[in-house]
């Protein structure tokens, strides 16, 4: 049988930000192709920080290295949202890790489950795919931050799923038994998401959310694939530097860090 949700709607959202800076800049809608491109035009056209954009469906999600992210219609939360942090550029190699920690915090909020992180950019909860984060960024023609997007995917209301993903996926109804999660998520996110920019400065803001980012980070200690323009690597993962990137140490003793988004980040035995 065929699961189906009710929409989150605009209002249902914006009651939840009352006060929030950011009540305003948020738009609901109904079927993007992804809301990660909706919130590139927009921010392209002058939109501010903060301006936020939610579907209840998307017929292209998409995740990092190409993936796509699966986004039927009601069962998750599809969010991007649009940053101009007043830094260069090279001080954002951490930003997917904040992002990720603000979300596991948000979903703790939403629902009382906190997920576990698989560096970089996925929530898990066990071996399976909660949800995930991709965030772009965009220069100007002189090199520096025009702007950054934001967008985070989580399953929320589904509790079963397509063969292919079934041994993979996770959802916060089927882990906690929360029907629907989406407003309370994207207001507890968004919320998070608005306080980030502090840490993306050095400082003891800074020093705190890597801190929880490693506490959360399941993929420390693991064996774990390097997967680098074909070649596969096995290793060890062995902590988070400063920039949130992967400590990893090979089998003939060589270490190495691994920068977020230069390479995947494969389990030995799975998904995680
Ligand atoms: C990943 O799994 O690698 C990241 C998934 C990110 C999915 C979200 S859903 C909202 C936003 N729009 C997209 O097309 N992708 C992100």
């Amino acid at each position: 049988m065929i699961e189906t949700f009710e929409p989150l709607t605009q209002q249902a959202l914006c009651s939840r930000l009352t006060g929030h800076p950011w009540q305003t800049l948020v738009q609901v809608l109904d079927t993007v192709d992804s809301t990660n491109n909706a919130a590139k035009q927009l921010a392209a056209q002058g939109a501010p920080q903060g301006t936020a954009i939610l579907a209840g469906h998307q017929t292209a999600g998409r995740g990092r290295r190409g993936r796509s992210f699966f986004s039927p219609p009601g069962a998750g939360l599809y969010l991007s949202v649009i940053l101009r942090p007043q830094v260069p550029p090279d001080r954002l190699l951490h930003l997917t890790a904040l992002c990720a920690v603000a979300a596991a915090r948000a979903v703790e909020a939403a629902c009382g489950l906190r997920p576990g992180l698989k560096w970089v950019n996925d929530l898990v909860v066990g071996r399976r795919k909660l949800g995930g984060i991709l965030t772009e960024l965009t220069l100007k023609p002189d090199g520096s931050l025009d702007h950054v997007v934001v967008g985070v995917g989580v399953n929320c209301c589904q509790t079963r799923f397509p063969a292919d993903l079934a041994d993979l996926a996770t959802s916060i109804a089927a882990e906690t038994g929360v029907a629907d999660a989406k407003a309370d998520l994207a207001a507890s996110l968004l919320q998070e998401l608005s306080t980030l920019e502090a840490a993306l400065l050095p400082g003891p803001e800074k020093d705190a959310w890597l801190a929880e980012f490693a506490e959360t980070c399941v993929t420390l200690g693991k064996d774990v694939q390097v997967l680098r323009s074909g070649s596969v690597r096995p290793a060890r993962a062995l902590g988070i530097d400063e920039n949130a990137g992967l400590l990893v140490e090979y089998p003939d003793g060589i270490r190495e860090v691994i920068a977020s988004g230069e390479v995947s980040v494969r389990g030995m035995y799975g998904y995680v």
